[in-house]
């Protein structure tokens, strides 16, 4: 995501395995929220303050001007990201803070906003830790990785912000063919699709948290998206081959391709990985295969990732070679000597991108 942001002109203030600090308005949230591919949800700082208790997280929460952002016939949801010796259940901490939001409207307005779990309107973050407390507006609402059109999940999928995220990592950006043998719900090809294009992701979804709050700038989300439609491409130079050995994943893959608008771009087929059409002209073969939880799978496994080194050696020649896993043991199985290895976390579970350079001729590597 760093290399996004500082591409779309945002510094990097600070950086943790949660997140990056980057600074500018609520206007910026929008095209941030428009444009990245690879983050989970824009956080917007309204306030950083001390908190030793639940009550001081009251005082500090209801200073906040809230009326001056959300109406008192709204409606607001507060996640939080809780670790205080104080809080036990960080559902306390959340019905805390979300008590001062709706007390302090109620105090300035005459009414009592709506609450509860839902992400569709106003989504109000806390982070809590130790007695450091940070309150943000959550303007995606619902995560950014629900771009709206992985209607049908199949097994395993892959977030579609991580799948953007490893697609930047490979550096593909439509030059070489993209070819997806194991590509399930279609996730890979869809966001290669997409990135190819310069298609800017958010331009699936119509509903964002910013949209809920008092004085949303409607003309500039509407100008923003009209010139991210501007500068997408019309057509692709290079093919997106997309293959699955059940027929049903291809279909929900079709079907989600269809949602995205990107149908036409993939060549989708049934087969399995080993048949995949790998056309003359190089560019990248990247496998998302299952790593398995039970042994006995993984002992099931083991033939599959060997299987795909063979396939990289026998049918990729001149293309660099990617398989995503969470199981590194079973990447052993390959037989490929990995150029380099990229660490992903896919839902707490720390996977890696492997890449393999798939030359011509005599060059490949053994181990
Ligand atoms: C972990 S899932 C891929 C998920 C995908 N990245 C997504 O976002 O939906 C692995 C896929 O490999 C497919 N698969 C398993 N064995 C295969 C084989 N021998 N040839 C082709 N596909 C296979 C499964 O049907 C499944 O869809």
């Amino acid at each position: 995501m760093r290399e996004e942001l500082l591409l779309l002109g945002f510094p990097v203030l600070s950086e943790t395995i949660a997140g990056i600090a980057t600074e500018g308005t609520i206007d910026d949230t929008l095209r941030l929220n428009l444009l990245l591919r690879t983050g989970h949800r824009v956080l917007f700082l309204l306030k950083e303050f001390a908190a030793r208790d639940a009550d001081a997280l009251y005082h500090s929460v209801s200073e906040i001007p809230w009326e001056e952002y959300i109406t008192e016939d709204g409606y607001v949801c507060v996640t939080s990201s809780v670790d205080n010796p104080s809080i036990r259940d960080s559902r306390y901490a959340n019905v805390k803070c979300k008590d001062a939001i709706v007390d302090r409207i109620k105090e300035k307005c005459g009414q009592r906003p709506d609450s509860g779990p839902d992400k569709d309107r106003v989504v109000v973050n806390l982070y809590w830790k130790d007695d450091s407390c940070s309150v943000y507006f959550d303007t995606s609402g619902e995560p950014l990785s629900r771009r709206g059109y992985r209607k049908i999940p199949m097994t395993a999928p892959i977030q579609e912000t991580l799948a953007a995220a490893v697609i930047m990592a490979t550096g593909w950006n439509g030059s070489g063919h993209f070819i997806n043998p194991m590509c399930g719900s279609g996730t890979l090809a869809i966001e290669a699709a997409l990135t190819g294009m310069n298609r800017a992701s958010g331009l699936l979804r119509d509903n964002y948290g910013f949209m809920h709050l008092k004085g949303f700038k409607e003309s500039l989300w509407n100008d923003l998206r009209v010139q991210a439609k501007k500068e997408a491409k019309k057509t692709l130079s290079c093919r997106i081959i997309a293959t699955d050995i059940r027929r049903e994943a291809v279909d929900a893959a079709k079907k989600n391709a269809t949602t995205a608008g990107v149908e036409h771009l993939i060549e989708f087929d049934v087969c399995d990985y080993s048949e995949t059409t790998v056309s003359d002209g190089g560019g990248i073969v990247i496998l998302n295969p299952e790593y398995g939880e039970r042994m006995g799978k993984i002992k099931e496994l083991e033939s599959v990732y060997k299987g795909i080194g063979d396939f990289f050696k026998q049918k990729c020649r001149g293309y660099t070679g990617y398989i995503f896993t969470g199981n590194l043991d079973l990447a052993k199985k390959v037989g490929l000597r990995a150029k380099r290895r990229i660490q992903f976390f896919n839902s707490g579970i720390e996977c890696r991108l492997l890449e393999y350079e798939l030359y011509e001729g005599s060059r490949k590597k053994k181990i």
